[in-house]
């Protein structure tokens, strides 16, 4: 078997609030291959975001190791990990998290403004990102201009536009009907096959986690289940 891109080893992770003690994770044992595209699931409270925070360096463990690729997040410093973060993972939320004054073309090219890049180049990059999600034709609309499910396209294309590794995606399809729901899985399924993606995605929709290879169910801190899906037929071909 190769390098896991993602492997946790014995994680724990023990929020305190008012010096109580609040423990979520308790020795989290994961190994996650590169390119696959995992579903997490498990009770509201269960620790799922908790486990996508600390995957993508928002948060530490409070002991235990993370590693994704070839960093090693618990020996990071906060700076370290802001860096490493705008480089290797891309994020997805339930609410899109757009900046409201800014056009889908400049939401999409605020992660590239940590770069040292030309304009030109980073103009090409948020159009190729605008593309992939089949939006170059609403580069200049902002977020109020747009339907929700332009919207979550538009903070798609903002989490890949730096070409990360892994995709860390929280409900990315919470706040959607079925159809559209659908059409932002497929895109997901597309990232995953045709550009190598490895995705963590959190959902509470079984139709939603049949678009996984994998499916992981997380409940009271520990990984409950762990299920191996068939693999799934091709995305199917419209991502709209
Ligand atoms: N910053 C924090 N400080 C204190 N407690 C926290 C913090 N973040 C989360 N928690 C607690 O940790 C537990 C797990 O929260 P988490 O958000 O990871 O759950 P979840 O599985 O994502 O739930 P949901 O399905 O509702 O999104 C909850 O009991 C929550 O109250
Ligand atoms: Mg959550």
């Amino acid at each position: 078997m190769g390098a896991a891109a993602i492997e946790l080893t014995d994680v724990r992770k023990v929020y305190r609030k008012n010096r109580i003690e609040i423990p979520v994770l308790e020795g989290l044992d994961l190994r996650i291959e590169s390119g696959t595209f995992v579903v997490l699931m498990g009770p509201s409270g269960s620790g799922k975001s908790t486990l996508l925070h600390l995957i993508g360096g928002l948060d530490q463990p409070t002991s235990g190791r993370v590693r994704v690729g070839d960093y090693h997040l618990e020996e990071m410093t906060e700076r370290e990990l802001t860096t490493w973060r705008s480089r290797h993972v891309g994020f997805i939320f339930q609410m899109y998290h757009l900046v409201p004054v800014l056009t889908a073309a400049q939401n999409v090219e605020l992660p590239l403004l940590l770069f040292r890049m030309s304009a030109a180049e980073r103009r090409e990059r948020v159009r190729t990102a605008l593309s992939v999600v089949g939006l170059e034709d609403r580069m200049d609309h902002r977020p109020n201009q747009l339907s929700g499910g332009q919207e979550q396209r538009v903070a798609i294309a903002r989490a890949i536009v730096t070409d990360p590794e892994v995709i860390l995606a929280d409900e990315p399809t919470g706040d959607l009907d079925a159809q559209t729901s659908e059409g932002i899985l497929n895109l997901l399924n597309l990232l995953n096959t045709d550009f190598g993606k490895t995705i963590l995605m959190v959902t509470h929709d079984p139709k939603a986690a049949a678009h996984g290879q994998r499916t992981l169910h997380l409940d009271k801190g520990v990984l409950e289940r762990d299920t191996m899906h068939a693999p799934r037929a091709a995305a199917a071909a419209s991502v709209n």
